[in-house]
């Protein structure tokens, strides 16, 4: 593939590269760094694998190793990537910072400057992965502690919510103060002077106050926000990150999980900060109280006391009630899902019924779940109502006595009932807060079933990404098993392809042919034995790497939402030539031609607008345009006539280098003539592999046999 490079993005300058590298700790000279980007052939921003590979030869020189680099769009960075490269009006700078909506760009010579986040929008970028920084999934709660995570590297936020708070706690004791003098002082002489003044004070106070909230709920909001990016990213990638074989087949379920975030997301970042902060003032206000009116207080520990027993109480309830609540959500989730993409199949066999009674089931569940959710939290909800009232109306009347005693004067009284409510109010609110963490707490507990999966790359592992790495591709030993299935479903002493080979993979269906392949692949891990890729175990290669050389085609291509091209070219890195190129000599041009967008067609989600022949020939595309040293097909042309199939064959192979190998899976005699090597697989293992010839003669003289055998004993033929 002829790459143009005028097209694709500004180079990757050294003064950037050289500014990236100190910050993560490497001094390098100027000139070191621009001799090692000039032998590596100055890789640009857009070149796709190949500049990545040269960026990454390019570090290799400067001593920088165990460093994987990754490239992607400047919008998909978060904090935790920085810094990272960005091309920027035809240059690259440093991005360091981001500050909101700002970023902090460093050129790598002294002037740093500040550009608008929708400046960078759709821009390059690449990112040095530490693979021993990568998240990581260790101790019980990993979702809490991202979020955990995520705030406390906010602190200095948090700390002004709650230097706010204060301050607006410090104006409820000023108020309860001017009450206090006003009845005690200003009303008995009339003394308005005194509450002139007194207005005065206050009113500045409760401007001050107003201005202070808003700024307090602008800062949430902001804490919020970022969080909520920041976490939801690293869930995003976490479930990206999961090995293949290790993912759930429920994808509704996984998808409502992941969800579940959103939940627990919107608990940290809002009514917890706030009352929280407010818990301690509750106790001040408390203090106040018994130091203006003694005993009273007493009144008010009561109230706290009986509250927070309801709400633990009616927390310990919940918990049960709301983790079934969020499991039928699950399940009613992932049927969603089933019944939509199966919709075809389900209107046409008449199961309508079916799901709709398990929808209905489901349903039920979550409402009655629900139901019995709600009347607990506000049961708990209205006794601290009540209890506050009753504390009210006892403060009243204790108050009363010990103004009689003469230990408290009527001001004082107003005073306390007013600073009550604001011990009241975090008492409430504690309650509220208790009885919903609950809820985020198995919100939390479902994410993190998400985030417990078995990563693809251990972050603990360094990567190995050799710069020459050959591409014969050995079993040893393998055996794979299904989640829930105890036997082997394939199992491999030993295979070898070695570079160069043409194998056709023959086997009746569910003989393991596909699970071969994703094994091969590197996709999927053997849970016994190894898989090696010329020589290196996969497991510890760099997964980018392992693509880039081995490409995979599933025997079902997916496509997605988008344009004709985005789905061909699903890394975004092929000039406009060469996919119209491929997709000529595939016959797909009819697709292009007979639509007035061409290749920026739209692709309805999950291809539905295509025919299956069409998604097939796309995937085919894909491959074409990737071009790996190790080709894996799984039935590539299944869907296809004759005619497509020979000319998609042929497309295949005139496409093929030299030294790269080629392994297909077929169940159609067309692609056996380009093989010089068939393996045949049973039940998961390969009962027969060699020559062309030899192996077509062995099915032969079987075959044969087996149909005397059945001549003789019709028995057995049945
Ligand atoms: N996700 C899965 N979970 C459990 N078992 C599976 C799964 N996928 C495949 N299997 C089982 O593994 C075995 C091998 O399946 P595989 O898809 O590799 O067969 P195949 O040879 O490719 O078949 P076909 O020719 O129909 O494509 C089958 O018995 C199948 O039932
Ligand atoms: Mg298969």
């Amino acid at each position: 593939m002829k790459i143009e490079t005028e097209a694709l993005g500004g180079p990757i300058g050294a003064a950037a590269l050289r500014r990236l590298l100190a910050l993560r700790g490497h001094k390098l000279q100027a000139a070191e760094v621009t001799g090692a980007l000039q032998k590596a052939g100055r890789p640009r921003f857009a070149g796709g694998h190949a500049a990545l590979a040269a960026l990454s030869d390019a570090l290799g020189h400067l001593g920088v190793t165990q460093v994987r680099l990754a490239a992607t769009r400047a919008d998909m960075l978060t904090e935790r990537h920085l810094p990272a490269l960005v091309e920027h009006e035809a240059r690259a700078w440093v991005l360091r910072e981001m500050r909101g909506a700002r970023r902090l760009l460093d050129p790598g010579d002294g002037n740093p400057r500040e550009v608008d986040r929708a400046a960078l929008a759709g821009a390059f970028a690449i990112w040095l992965d530490h693979p021993v920084e990568a998240f990581k999934p260790k101790g019980k709660s990993t979702a809490a502690r991202l979020l955990t995570g995520a705030l406390a590297i906010r602190a200095r936020l948090l700390v002004e919510v709650a230097l706010a708070t204060i301050l607006t706690s410090a104006l409820a004791v000023a108020i309860s103060f001017f009450a206090l003098q006003v009845y005690d002082r200003v009303i008995p002489s009339f003394a308005y002077a005194t509450l002139h003044a007194l207005a005065g004070v206050v009113g500045v106070l409760i401007a001050f106050d107003f201005v202070l909230r808003l700024v307090r709920a602008h800062l949430l909001d902001r804490i919020s926000r970022e969080v909520d990016e920041e976490v939801s990213v690293a869930v995003f990638r976490a479930l990206s990150g999961v090995r293949l074989d290790a993912r759930p087949g429920t994808v509704g379920t996984l998808a409502a999980q992941v969800a579940g975030l959103e939940v627990a997301r919107s608990f940290f970042a809002s009514s917890v900060l706030f009352t929280l902060a407010e818990m301690p003032f509750a106790l001040l206000f408390a203090a106040v109280i018994a130091f203006i009116a003694g005993p009273i207080a007493w009144v008010y520990a009561a109230l706290a006391i009986g509250a927070v027993a309801a709400a633990l109480l009616a927390a310990a309830r919940l918990r049960t009630l709301s983790r079934r609540q969020l499991e039928a959500g699950f399940r009613r989730n992932g049927l969603l899902v089933e019944s939509i993409q199966g919709a075809e199949t389900i209107k046409a066999f008449g199961a309508g019924w079916r799901f709709a009674e398990r929808w209905r089931e489901a349903t039920a569940e979550i409402a009655g779940m629900g139901l019995r959710a709600r009347t607990v939290m506000t049961s708990a909800a209205t006794l601290a109502q009540t209890l506050s009232n009753a504390a009210y109306v006892g403060v009243v009347v204790f108050g009363v006595y010990l103004v009689e005693s003469g230990s408290l004067t009527v001001g004082g009284l107003i005073a306390c009932t007013m600073l009550g409510s604001r011990v009241i109010g975090p008492i409430a609110s504690g309650v509220a807060l208790i009885t919903q963490a609950q809820q985020a707490a198995q919100s939390l507990r479902a994410v993190d079933s998400v985030l417990s999966l078995p990563p693809e790359r251990d972050p603990d592992t360094p990567v190995l990404a050799p710069a020459a790495l050959g591409h014969e591709l050995v079993l040893e030993g393998a055996r794979f098993f299904y989640a829930n299935v105890p036997v082997p479903q394939v199992d491999v002493p030993a295979l070898r392809i070695a570079q160069g080979e043409r194998v056709v993979l023959l086997g009746p269906p569910g003989s393991g042919k596909s699970t071969l392949l994703r094994l091969l692949s590197g996709l999927y891990r053997p849970a016994q034995g190894r898989a090696l890729l010329g020589g290196v175990d996969v497991t510890l290669l760099d997964p980018e790497l392992v693509r880039r050389l081995v490409g995979y085609l599933p025997q079902e291509v997916q496509l997605f939402r988008g344009t004709l091209r985005e789905n061909l070219d699903l890394e975004g890195t092929v000039s406009d030539d060469v996919l119209v190129s491929s997709v000529r000599e595939l016959g797909l041009d009819a697709l292009v031609r007979d639509h007035p967008r061409g290749l920026d067609r739209e692709i309805a989600e999950a291809g539905s607008g295509l025919s299956g022949g069409q998604r097939q020939m796309a995937g085919v595309a894909r491959l074409l345009l990737r071009r790996p040293r190790v080709w894996l097909l799984d039935e590539p042309t299944g869907a296809l006539d004759q005619a497509f199939e020979a000319r998609a064959l042929q497309v295949l192979v005139r496409a093929l280098s030299p030294g790269d190998s080629f392994v297909i899976a077929t169940h159609r005699p067309a692609a056996i003539p380009l093989a010089s090597r068939i393996i045949v697989m049973q039940q998961g293992r390969i009962v027969l592999d060699g020559e062309r010839e030899r192996v077509l003669h062995a099915l032969r003289v079987n075959a044969e046999r087996a149909s005397q055998r059945s001549d003789s004993n019709p028995a057995l033929a049945a």
